[in-house]
């Protein structure tokens, strides 16, 4: 019996997801299928217990629902507790299992893909949203000397970073102006085509500037090569934090590297 897997948003009609799970599943020979579903802004619940219903295994969740899917998860991975947000759900007799990947895959790329070693290393994180909030911990995983995060509104940053702790700090984006190893765009200003107000000073010859976003140069990649930063985009985060998933879910770890190379073909 193939197993039924697929990703909730709203909207989901350009989710990557369904080509590269199933990707994955022809390369390891997973007999699994994996559908988007587009749920309704108001029913992402009802949506859900349908999936199950009719033998869903397991989901994914996407914008704007994965808050949704932290409060409807009856257990919660420690990684999804301190993100405060779900994005990937198991179902078995005990009920949904809420995971969170998203820090994982953004870590994956950035050390596996990217050679960028974390280890002592000063960290910039701009936008203190959900996309922030959930790779703090597995970044500070990776012991950096410094992260920062910078937000629009310095309130949701203090509060963020007094959530962390250790190593933490915050600032509005125009105060943060020494080179940083790394800056990691997790605001939604790209998607607005914007660039959030920021000091050139934070980019020097080893920086490497990285959007979450995916599939457009953005703004804020522009302005980083500008000043000499290497950039990249956020791909390889989507392809790892879904092979992370794959990983729960089916307990083998598929090659990235070829869908990766796959998608940006
Ligand atoms: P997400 O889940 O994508 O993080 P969110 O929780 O709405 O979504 O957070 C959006 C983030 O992008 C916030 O950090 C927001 O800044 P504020 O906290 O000040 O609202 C940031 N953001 C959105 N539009 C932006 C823009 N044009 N310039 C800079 N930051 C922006």
């Amino acid at each position: 019996m193939t197993d039924r897997y697929a990703v909730f948003g709203h909207p989901i009609a350009h989710s990557k997801s369904p080509l590269i799970h199933a990707a994955f599943a022809r390369q390891t020979g997973q007999d699994i299928s994996y559908e988007a579903i587009l749920a309704p802004l108001d029913g992402f619940a009802d949506s859900l217990a349908a999936f199950i219903a009719a033998g869903g295994r397991g989901a994914n969740v996407t914008v704007p629902f994965k808050e949704t899917a932290f409060k409807l998860a009856l257990r919660l991975s420690p990684r999804a507790e301190r993100a405060g947000a779900v994005n990937t759900l198991s179902f078995d007799r005990d009920g949904m299992l809420g995971d969170n990947t998203d820090g994982a895959g953004l870590v994956a790329d950035l050390t596996h893909n990217l050679h960028c070693a974390l280890g002592g290393k000063r960290i910039l994180l701009l936008g203190a949203g959900g996309a922030a909030r959930g790779v703090i911990e597995p970044l500070l995983d990776q012991q950096p000397a410094v992260l920062v995060i910078a937000n629009r509104t310095l309130g949701r940053a203090q509060e963020l970073a007094g959530l962390f702790g250790r190593g933490v700090s915050a600032s509005a984006f125009e105060a943060a102006d020494t080179p940083f190893d790394l800056v990691i765009n997790a605001t939604a200003a790209s998607l607005a085509g914007e660039l959030p107000p920021l000091s050139p000073r934070i980019f020097g010859a080893n920086t490497l500037a990285y959007d979450m976003m995916y599939g457009r140069d953005t703004p804020f990649l522009g302005f980083a090569r500008g000043h000499g930063a290497a950039t990249a985009d956020g791909l390889g985060m989507l392809v790892e934090q879904a092979a992370e998933a794959f990983y729960l879910w089916r307990g083998v770890r598929p090659d990235t590297a070829p869908v990766i190379a796959g998608l940006r073909a």
